[in-house]
């Protein structure tokens, strides 16, 4: 799967950016809020206009404090998949069921410097786990490749039926990094600057996805 993060979107035109990216699996939204990483982006009433606006499903990614009181409002606002930091979270398990109970997939993410296995107990909620592969906060950022370890640690977890999740990477996917992160094992990819930086965004997306699938089904054979 991948997942255009409209971090690197036009702000101006959403509606058509999301619509260069139609045939997309899901659509990544960074919501930021100026503390838990040092930027601010867009936050609710943005989301709920875009989930009127495109029928792609969002996959929003909550960079904020105080997730436990604020996430519920983006899943109830038609996210597809509500994903919050592990860092931030003050009651993750039942952050989860409310999530579900409002109708939303839920996601738990990780700082690339965050170890995987705290976490493992409590990921047996979760959907979806987004490792992030640069510090959050800002798009165009080098993928930190000592994270795949990470990811193939979560893909051994899921394989051998220990969790039941989608294992997504964010930050720095590209035609260069692509092939590394769908070896180690990962679901699903986000991706910024390398599909809204192209002259093209849905053949960057359908380029995107048919790299990774060179690689990713044939190794989990
Ligand atoms: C970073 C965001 C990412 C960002 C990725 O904090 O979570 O989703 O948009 O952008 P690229 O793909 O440019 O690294
Ligand atoms: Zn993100």
């Amino acid at each position: 799967m991948v997942a255009p993060s409209i971090l690197s979107a036009d702000f101006a035109r959403l509606a058509d950016e999301a619509a260069a990216v139609e045939g997309a699996d899901w659509l990544h939204v960074d919501v930021m809020d100026g503390h838990f990483v040092p930027n601010l982006t867009i936050g609710l009433p943005v989301v709920t206009s875009l989930r009127n606006a495109t029928a792609v499903p969002l996959d929003c990614h909550l960079m904020i404090d105080a997730p436990d009181k604020w996430a519920i409002g983006y899943a109830e606002a038609g996210a597809h998949n509500v994903t919050v930091h592990a860092e931030a979270a003050a009651d993750p398990i039942m952050l989860a069921k409310d999530l579900h109970a409002a109708g939303a997939l839920a996601g738990l993410s990780i700082k690339p410097g965050t170890p995987l296995e705290p976490w493992i107990e409590v990921l047996a909620q979760y959907d979806t786990l987004l490792i992030m592969s640069v510090e959050p906060g800002f798009g165009g950022q080098s993928f930190i490749f000592d994270v795949l370890d990470k990811v193939r640690t979560a893909r051994r977890l899921v394989d051998t039926g220990h969790l039941k999740l989608l294992v997504e990477i964010d930050g720095g996917i590209n035609g260069d990094t692509i092939e590394a992160a769908a070896e180690a094992g990962v679901d699903c990819f986000v991706a910024g600057s390398s599909v809204y930086g192209a002259d093209d965004p849905a053949r960057a997306v359908a380029a995107l996805r048919s790299r990774a699938a060179t690689v990713s089904p044939h190794l989990r054979r």
